[in-house]
């Protein structure tokens, strides 16, 4: 765990704040790499994650920044409204489900609304490399952008292009047209409301080939998480114990209830925090942290919010 100040917070965009990070007692902070995410303590029962925007070589600082949802769990809402400039806070060092891969010939990055914030991390780090890149950034309206000035001025604004819902015919992004051919090379990279990242996914399948493209979500659709649920049972492989988790509980509060405690941060499938083996039974994977290979092999879940489609899913615990 990391004390830090918060040293500026930033109105960036309607509805949107970035909060820089500075360490207390002078000393540098963890280096992050593009992609890379941090949690936030936000009080004792609120743990959330956000992306860095930093560029390469920002050891004195990090930055994030915060969309206030209207249907937050808590989290944006805290963040807006109870933390203030000088407050002192704990975070996580960086952790990095989202990396770039090294070397590509070419990278497409496309952000959509917040999705922004690791996308930034990337276009900075590769500008300073002096890589081939694209960045594509989609958002409903120009008061809804953040980072627009930012990114305007940037050396990188040259192959920056930005896409207003609300904007004329001739700015939008049409997917199809611009994922059917993909540069030699290319890899993608695409962070942003599940829509987004689902008409991505589905517009880039015939060009874009296994490994290519790279997707970070920052939110799950709830129905996915809650809907449809059934009861089962949880063996241990260790200890042998067998709990029943019912259709209104995860694996996770199941065990805690029985001192069995889970490292957990988001409890929302999204970060894999949780993770555990699968050693016999087929899971029901809600979660979007795993890629849906991996989901088909079947030897892990995210307790959080994953189930069983067996009546019975032995875990490596
Ligand atoms: Fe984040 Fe389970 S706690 S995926």
């Amino acid at each position: 765990m990391i004390s830090v100040k918060v040293n500026k917070i930033t109105s960036e965009a309607t509805n949107i704040c970035s909060f820089e990070l500075i360490p207390v007692n002078h000393v540098l902070l963890p280096s992050a790499s593009p992609g890379a995410h941090i949690d936030v303590h936000i009080d004792h029962d609120i743990v959330r994650q956000y992306s860095l925007i930093n560029g390469p070589n920002e050891d004195h600082h990090y930055v994030i920044a915060v969309q206030k949802e209207l249907q937050s769990r808590g989290g944006s809402k805290a963040m807006h409204d109870s933390i203030s400039e000088g407050d002192i806070i704990t975070i996580s060092e960086p952790r990095n489900n989202f990396h770039l891969v090294e070397d590509a010939e070419h990278y497409t990055l496309l952000a959509g609304g917040i999705g922004i914030t690791p996308i930034l991390s990337m276009a900075r780090h590769l500008s300073a490399k002096a890589s081939k890149f694209t960045l594509h950034y989609c958002c409903q309206s120009s008061s809804r952008m953040a980072f627009k000035n930012l990114i305007s001025e940037s050396n990188f604004s040259d192959c920056s292009f930005f896409h207003y819902d609300d904007g004329s015919e001739d700015q939008l992004l049409d997917l199809h047209q611009f994922l059917g051919n993909r540069p030699d090379g290319g890899h993608l990279y695409l962070c942003g409301p599940q829509g987004f990242m689902k008409a991505i996914e589905a517009a880039s399948q015939q060009a874009w080939p296994a490994g290519t493209v790279h997707m970070e979500y920052f939110s799950v659709d709830e129905k996915a998480i809650s809907g449809n649920t059934s009861s089962f049972q949880i063996k241990l492989a260790h200890s042998g114990e067998i709990f029943s988790v019912p259709e209104d509980r995860s694996i996770v509060e199941v065990l805690a209830e029985n001192n069995i405690q889970i490292p957990t941060s988001c409890e929302q499938g999204v970060c894999g925090t949780c993770l555990v083996g699968v050693i016999d039974g087929e899971p029901d994977h809600r979660d979007v942290f795993l890629s849906e290979k991996a989901k088909k092999r079947c030897n892990k879940l995210t307790p959080c919010v994953s189930r069983s489609k067996t009546p019975l899913l032995v875990i490596d615990l």
